[in-house]
């Protein structure tokens, strides 16, 4: 079989963010465009001759003509084994379990997470390290230099192979092992959580609906819910990963995820809902007309993580990203575990995980986990959720009332001004930043301002430091305002605010989140002068 060198030129917009290379399906069919990419990454990593590359996707546009690159260019330099998920699935967080399982050099992900798929939308590739993990900066850094030098990639000129059929292909000498993208993941959660208990929850009449948003979950939901727990048909909707997401926006929340919203607070509300995202790493919890904020979920888990067999008498600690509520640390202190905050983005968990200080971790943004795999996984939270459920039989608002109860309750919420000019965005963060240290003492109607500063995270395990994090200002009573610039936004600056505010009192526990948190919400307007810097009267998105 004939290696072609085929002469290219490097693209200037190859710079993977903290998600990898993210940018519409127009710009990856450029020529050479995708095979710059995957070259750089040969020419960059190693033990691809000797141990498996995992590759697969979550299904969406333009998914299956890149596995077809990619093999040919792997075959090319040398790979001698792929696995790949059948039809070129796998969830994100199978991805992170399959490289840890078979030992793998790493694995390529083709997903652009919760962003909307098709031939105008986007499209996304990833690489992940041995340890299951997002790559850390320093390999990302290196393949993007390699991209912007490249002026050759190596690639077999072989017919396309039939992704499909489970078995073994051959693309030159190498061997792709098209295996279920499912069994594996599903037997992995098999091992961490009580089966047997979550069928006789099924058996009892427990009704559940889980929506897939027509992305990647969708297969391994059936097989898991509703095929080895035994839910009936039917409970897992949305379940055939589509191309473009049946034209959806695949992201678990109540603004996207507004049909499963709808149906849970709605007049035949089953007793749990839950979704996932276009890559299966993200997850939304609600009980019958009750939603779980993600912070909560983290926390709830952690205080019930012994009723699942993987987590029993075995939680080190729990970390959460810095703008996710302080629910979780309250638990850690009670229970007396490590607590650590972190920069927003899961790569900041691995070091922790890998060196065994924390077992669960989680984001405010609808993603949770643990040291199962190296990426938030979606599926994991929702059985988790069932395995509580399964042991404690009450309902999903009975048990979320008698955490607050135990701990106090977190009232949260994030206010987003998305597609905001963004040298006004950057001013505002700016300004904020120039007046934290006259903050501290002042009072700010009923609050006092205990703290404030921009976030830097001082890495426990390799010492490195990330600065400029966000804006913290923290109040006398635990209070808290958050202020960051989106990275991930694709238009202009998205601005996020995340306010929050302890309520110890029970008769206090059942207001509307809004209303409870309006005075602090002004507050954190004020201050930041939104009205005045950006033009906004109003956030484009409240969550
Ligand atoms: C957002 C979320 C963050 C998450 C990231 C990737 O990033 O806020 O928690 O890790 O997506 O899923 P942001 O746009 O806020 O930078
Ligand atoms: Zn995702």
């Amino acid at each position: 079989m004939s290696v072609e060198t085929i002469a290219s030129q490097p693209f200037q917009d190859q710079k993977p963010g903290t998600s990898g290379l993210r940018k519409k399906v127009r710009v990856f069919e450029q020529p050479h465009y995708l095979e710059n990419f995957v070259q750089s990454i040969f020419d960059t990593q190693k033990g691809y001759q000797d141990a498996p590359l995992v590759v697969g996707g979550d299904g969406r546009y333009y998914n299956r003509q890149a596995i077809q690159t990619i093999l040919r260019i792997a075959a090319a330099n040398g790979c001698g084994r792929v696995l790949l998920g059948r039809g070129g699935i796998f969830s994100t967080p199978a991805v992170s379990h399959m490289i840890r399982k078979h030992g793998a050099c790493g694995g390529i992900i083709l997903s652009a997470s919760h962003n909307p798929g098709g031939p105008d939308e986007d499209f996304g590739i990833k690489f992940n390290t041995p340890n299951g993990g997002p790559a850390a900066e320093k390999v990302t850094e290196a393949i993007y230099t390699a991209t912007r030098h490249i002026n050759r990639y190596h690639m077999l000129d072989t017919p396309d192979i039939d992704l499909d059929q489970i078995g073994i292909a051959l693309v030159g000498d190498m061997r792709v092992e098209i295996v279920d993208s499912v069994c594996d993941y599903a037997d992995l959660m098999e091992q961490l959580f009580d089966f047997d208990r979550i069928r006789a929850l099924f058996q009892s009449g427990f009704r559940m609906r889980f929506d897939a948003m027509h992305a990647v979950t969708g297969p391994y939901a059936r097989e898991i819910i509703e095929n080895r727990l035994g839910a009936p048909q039917g409970t897992v909707v949305n379940g055939i990963p589509l191309e473009d997401f049946g034209h959806g926006h695949p992201d678990p929340n109540l603004v996207y995820a507004k049909e499963l919203a709808d149906h849970l607070f709605g007049p035949d509300a089953p007793d749990f809902g839950a979704a996932s995202d276009g890559d299966g790493d993200r997850n939304m919890v609600l009980g019958r007309h009750f939603f779980v904020t993600p912070s909560d979920s983290l926390a709830l888990i952690l205080a019930n993580a012994d009723l699942a067999p993987g987590y029993r008498s075995r939680v080190t600690g729990v970390a959460r990203s810095m703008p996710t509520s302080q629910a979780a640390d309250r638990v850690a202190a009670k229970l007396g575990l490590n607590c650590y905050e972190t920069p927003t983005g899961w790569k900041f968990f691995g070091n922790l995980l890998d060196a065994g200080k924390i077992t669960l971790c989680g984001e405010e943004s609808f993603g949770t986990g643990s040291d199962h795999v190296r990426e938030k996984d979606g599926l994991w939270a929702v059985l988790f959720w069932l395995n509580i459920l399964a042991e404690r039989r009450r309902s999903v608002a009975e048990i979320v009332r008698e955490h607050w109860q135990n701990y106090g309750r977190n009232y949260y919420t994030r206010h987003d001004y998305e597609a905001v000019d963004s040298s006004a965005a950057n001013g505002l963060i700016d300004a904020l930043r120039a007046a934290c240290a006259t903050l501290p003492g002042r009072r700010l109607g009923s609050y006092t301002v205990e703290y404030a500063d921009d976030f830097r995270y001082l890495d426990p395990i390799d010492d490195s430091v990330s600065e400029k994090q966000g804006i913290r200002i923290g109040f006398e009573d635990g209070s808290r305002i958050v202020y960051r610039l989106s990275g991930t936004g694709t238009e202009g600056a998205t601005l996020r605010i995340y306010i929050e505010a302890y309520e110890a009192d029970p008769a206090k526990h059942d207001l509307d989140t809004q209303q409870a948190l309006a005075e602090l919400i002004g507050i954190a307007d004020g201050l930041a002068g939104i009205r005045e810097r950006t033009g906004r009267n109003e956030p484009t998105v409240i969550t």
